[in-house]
């Protein structure tokens, strides 16, 4: 659901040098290098997505790497658009991060990046058979490390609240261009109406963009 909004605050990525935080398997890679940009790295610290990254990306130009997001360190000025989906969560210092893409953008470069919604990174999530009706928000504004069973697994994802995301964007030097929740669009739904009436009671997603100061 948070594709709508993506794509919409990309824009044309003609000429770009794009870089991918918790890039997963590339496939936002692959797209990006079919539309034109001028190249794609793509970083994840999980070798396995890494493996996968290497497949989707091996009839492109664009690279992936074995990396921790924390320990980017690319030349300054060298990138003009940084794009992350659903993996800055993961974060517990997202100031450092945001610093470290802030220095690595060039003048007027751009940061769009989606999380899964402080309303879910709140919450007490629980393994749930079938889709779930409602969701209980809680501990809200208390920030922070969240060990959660998601998917089947355990994960550790870091709340924080909506004002904090922007706040960390702001503080890092960046101006906020866009902000979306992420509202479910009809066209995307096939048909399926009590899907789109479900998908309609709780945001999953905020999407965030940003522009270097
Ligand atoms: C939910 S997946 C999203 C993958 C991809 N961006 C996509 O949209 O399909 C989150 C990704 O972030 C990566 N990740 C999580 N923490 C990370 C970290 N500290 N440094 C680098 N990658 C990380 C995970 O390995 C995973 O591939």
């Amino acid at each position: 659901m948070e594709e709508p909004a993506l794509l919409a605050e990309l824009g044309d990525v003609a000429g770009l040098n794009v870089l991918d935080l918790g890039c997963g398997d590339a496939a936002l890679g692959a797209m990006l290098l079919q539309q034109g940009c001028a190249s794609y790295l793509g970083i994840d610290g999980s070798q396995e997505m890494v493996t996968r990254a290497e497949v989707t990306l091996q009839d492109h130009r664009g690279t992936v790497a074995l990396q921790n997001m924390e320990d980017l360190s690319l030349p300054a000025e060298s990138v003009d658009l940084v794009v992350s989906r659903l993996a800055l969560h993961y974060l517990e210092d997202l100031d450092a991060v945001l610093r470290a893409c802030r220095a690595t953008l060039r003048p007027g470069g751009r940061l769009c990046f989606s999380v899964l919604h402080p309303v879910i990174t709140s919450s007490d999530v629980h393994s749930h058979p079938g889709p779930r009706g409602s969701w209980t928000v809680d501990d809200y504004f208390l920030s922070g490390a969240r060990e959660r069973l998601w998917m089947g697994d355990t994960v550790t994802w870091f709340h924080r609240t909506v004002e904090q995301y922007v706040g960390a964007i702001t503080g890092a030097g960046f101006n906020l261009t866009a902000l979306s929740e992420c509202e479910p669009v009809p066209g995307r739904f096939g048909g399926d109406e009590s899907e789109l009436a479900r998908r309609r009671r709780v945001p999953l997603f905020l999407f965030l963009s940003a522009r270097a100061a």
